[in-house]
């Protein structure tokens, strides 16, 4: 029996799984860490948690069964996307990694506006300057912490550092490179003219390679701590969102998928660099070889979930605080939340913007705000939807992946809200799944991915919108839509009082 294994490096943890040639899970582990939220619009994390959880997760998969360890054949990773970590010439880490949900970065924004012009910046990347993207987030220590920039030879997103700690190999494949900002995805390289626009050097950007690309084998260090052999090969890995449509099967023109993680995503393959979206949308390099994907992103959708967990139920287990959510109709009572708990990216690329409960009124038990937060997240993945049908996309099928895909009552409100089949599959963890296809891949287990998932993915279930629902959920989308403009300058008023 041969294995592969999918290291799926979060944001609220990381998870390991263990997989044999016909795709089935054979073990998991799961280790969380902390977010360091220092100020309103500050997210950090610290490297060496990432590496320290993953190498307990690795031990709990190995321990109990020595022969395993021998038998992985590949290692390969999903990581979140756009997390800055600064290396010196030794390879230290000169500062905690600042994420993708830190939104520290709208002036930096504007200078790369102002700089490299926007028509240029869509031309290089296809993308706008967010402040959740890398290269922000660069400029920002660039001009308040200079004697970290100047010492830092080199910077990798977060799953390049883990795989670095596990080999000694420093690179960044192509699907995390594009959010960086700094790549030019049609061409894939590096932008040195980007670079030099912006005062950067462009040695400080690593090398690139494919996903699939074998970069090394665990190291003998690695190995010892982690109970992993030296002898099994490790392959660069994704983007989590490349590795969520990997994992989903989003390996062909007309494939959509919807992703609620921390983040949540709607995102759709593209077979070329070449559509236009006016930076409305992201455009990423994909995992697989020479395609893309289109993505639309709300920052907090499973986020909001566990926010509202933590402040207002934080003894609670998470099934217990869902369970009444398919006992409440519609539209919650009349209680509609939007999920701008810190800030949003699409169809709003706004930091400032914050969260809103409308309606709350005395009759409302929290189950009716669970419903609302369900409720909000999906119209929030729904403008993104709207946005690719606006551009020309037929949407009818959606692959739904998540926590977003564990709940029966949520996997019909996306059928209803989105108007579209929702399909749910065998496993939930798409970017796990697609790291472990990545290395499966890698290994030479299949000749492309898409055989790969041929075998390894089924969808079990599907959800058909219900026409009435649908209407219902039309006429609220059409209020929803609206309190992002009513409480926009609300927001920028009460910023003030933030700490
Ligand atoms: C995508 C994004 C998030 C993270 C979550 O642009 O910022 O989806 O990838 O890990």
């Amino acid at each position: 029996m041969s294995y592969v294994v999918g290291i799926d490096l979060g944001t609220s943890a990381v998870k390991v799984m263990l997989m044999n040639k016909q795709g089935q899970v054979i073990k998991e582990s799961s280790k969380s860490y902390p977010l360091i939220q220092e100020k309103s619009g500050y997210s950090e994390q610290d490297p060496e948690e990432w590496v320290e959880k993953t190498k307990l997760a690795l031990q709990e998969i190995v321990q109990e069964n020595r022969d395993i360890a021998e038998k992985i054949e590949g290692v390969s990773f999903s990581g979140q996307m756009h997390g800055l970590v600064l290396l010196n010439q030794d390879y230290q880490v000169q500062r905690p990694a600042i994420l993708w949900n830190d939104t520290r970065t709208t002036k930096q924004c504007k200078e790369i506006y102002e700089t490299i012009g926007e028509e240029k910046l869509l031309q290089y990347t296809k993308n706008p300057a967010l402040e959740g993207f890398t290269l922000p987030k660069i400029l920002w220590v660039k001009e308040n912490e200079p004697e970290i920039l100047s010492k830092t030879a080199v910077f990798v997103l977060p799953k390049d550092y883990l795989r670095f700690r596990m080999t000694g190999e420093l690179h960044m494949d192509y699907s995390d490179a594009a959010g960086t900002l700094l790549l030019n995805i049609s061409e894939k390289t590096w932008s040195a003219e980007m670079c030099e626009k912006l005062g950067l050097d462009v040695t400080i950007c690593p090398p690139l390679v494919e996903s699939h690309a074998n970069i090394g084998t665990i190291s003998a260090n690695f190995a010892e701590e982690s109970g992993l052999s030296t002898e099994t090969k490790v392959f660069a890995g994704g983007a989590d969102n490349a590795c969520g449509a990997i994992g989903s099967g989003i390996l062909s023109v007309g494939k959509t998928l919807c992703s609620i993680g921390t983040s949540g995503v709607v995102l759709s393959y593209e077979p070329s660099s070449d559509l236009d979206f006016e930076g409305k949308v992201h455009y990423f390099n994909h995992g697989e070889e020479d395609a893309y994907y289109t993505m639309g992103v709300t920052l907090a959708a499973g986020y909001s979930l566990s926010w509202f967990k933590d402040v207002f139920a934080a003894d609670e287990d998470f099934e217990n605080l869902v369970k009444d959510v398919g006992s409440v109709p519609i539209g919650s009572n009349g209680l509609l939340f939007t999920p701008y708990l810190v800030g949003e990216r699409t169809p709003h690329a706004d930091s400032v913007i914050r969260a809103s409960f409308i309606g709350m009124d005395a009759s409302h038990e929290r189950k009716d705000f669970v419903r609302a937060i369900f409720e909000g997240i999906t119209f929030s993945l729904c403008e993104s939807i709207e946005i690719f049908r606006e551009g020309g996309k037929r949407i009818d099928t959606i692959v739904s992946i998540g926590g977003g895909a564990k709940n029966e009552t949520w996997l019909q409100m996306q059928a209803d809200i989105f108007n579209a089949e929702v399909q749910k599959m065998a496993s939930e963890q798409g970017p796990g799944v697609g790291a472990a296809m990545l290395a499966a891949y890698g290994c030479g287990w299949y000749e492309s991915l898409e055989q790969c998932a041929n075998v390894w993915l089924d969808v079990v279930k599907t959800y058909q919108p219900n026409p009435e629902a649908v209407e219902r959920y039309a006429e609220l989308f059409s209020i929803y839509k609206e309190v992002y403009q009513d409480t926009k300058e609300l927001n920028e008023r009460v910023q003030a009082f933030r700490k």
